[in-house]
């Protein structure tokens, strides 16, 4: 989605119609159509929702999304191998680089584009781009310190594979660092909760089985032997603000096509009602695999 493009790209068609019919590798078709000049990003190259300290102000958006993961990088051991999962634009690399001082850095992503768009940014992290799905890591077994993973493993087409996954790339006593979606609530009980529910999952191509509690997610997480688990509800310091946020950015760029800003507001709108009543949360979780 380029800002101040008056219509509609090929992409953005191709994500329109994957929402009626879903294909193999959704969330490629979803982030291939958002680009990498998103008019919401709180800053170029960024897309994770930020740790705010305030209420969504423009003027914390580079410093909140540079909080959440720096907050998760430091969960995660210092001049080992890094493991950044889901990597969207490459912004978050050098960031993690900085805190984590890796041995050998490593970026997986299934969209091909943003691997491409964040070229420079892992060249500067050091970063070695790899195209994978996040359930398959072309990874040797115990041959990593530590995982990250911001913000993506709802997209995945199983989280229980991805930890399996983990589990089998950690070296006993590595970390894994992570935010997420958790869902707490999943049948609606209003016909406003229900359209919000079905339009966020054809919109960001996410499967129905990736809808877990932060329960589940622990279980999950605890039957695979991972130990030190820790899971924060932060969705006050991260929906709430974005939202703010994005509303504010919303207004202040009426040059994005109409379309666009639309389904922005509409999602918006959606994630408020979501998040209020208590169906949906953002989490960060960390775990150490069992020595
Ligand atoms: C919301 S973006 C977050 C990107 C980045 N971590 C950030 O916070 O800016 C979700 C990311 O997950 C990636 N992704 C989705 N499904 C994936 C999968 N199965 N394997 C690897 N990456 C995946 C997308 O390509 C996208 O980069």
């Amino acid at each position: 989605m380029d800002r101040g493009r008056p219509g509609i790209s090929p992409a953005n068609l191709r994500h329109l119609a994957r929402m009626l019919k879903q294909g193999r590798r959704p969330a490629s078709t979803v982030y291939d159509s958002i680009g990498s000049d998103f008019f919401l990003s709180p800053a170029p190259g960024w897309l994770n929702l930020g740790l705010w300290e305030g209420e969504g102000d423009e003027r914390e958006a580079e410093a909140a999304v540079h909080r959440l993961v720096r907050t998760l990088a430091l969960e995660l051991p210092t001049g080992g191998t890094i493991l950044d999962v889901a990597n969207g634009l490459g912004a978050q690399d050098p960031v993690i680089a900085e805190v984590t001082s890796p041995r050998l850095f490593v970026a997986v992503n299934i969209t091909e584009s943003q691997l491409r768009a964040g070229r420079d940014r892992l060249d500067a992290a050091e970063a070695r781009p790899v195209l994978a799905d996040a359930v398959h890591l072309p990874v040797m077994s115990d041959a990593v310190d530590g995982v990250i993973s911001v913000e993506a493993a709802f997209h995945f087409s199983s989280r229980e594979r991805f930890f399996n996954e983990v589990r089998r790339v950690l070296r006993p006593g590595g970390r894994l660092a992570m935010s997420d979606i958790a869902v707490e609530r999943q049948r609606p009980r209003t016909v406003g909760e229900a359209v919000a529910g079905i339009s966020n999952l054809r919109t960001w191509g996410v499967r129905r089985r990736a809808l877990q509690s932060a329960s589940e997610i622990r279980a999950s997480l605890d039957a695979l032997g991972f130990t030190d688990i820790e899971i924060r509800s932060v969705g006050d310091r991260v929906l709430v603000p974005a939202i703010a946020f994005m509303r504010g950015r919303l207004q202040r760029t009426p040059e994005a096509p109409a379309l666009h800003r639309f389904g922005a507001k509409l999602l918006l709108n959606q994630w408020e009602l979501l998040y209020r009543r208590g169906m949906m949360d953002y989490i960060l979780t960390t775990a150490t695999a069992a020595r």
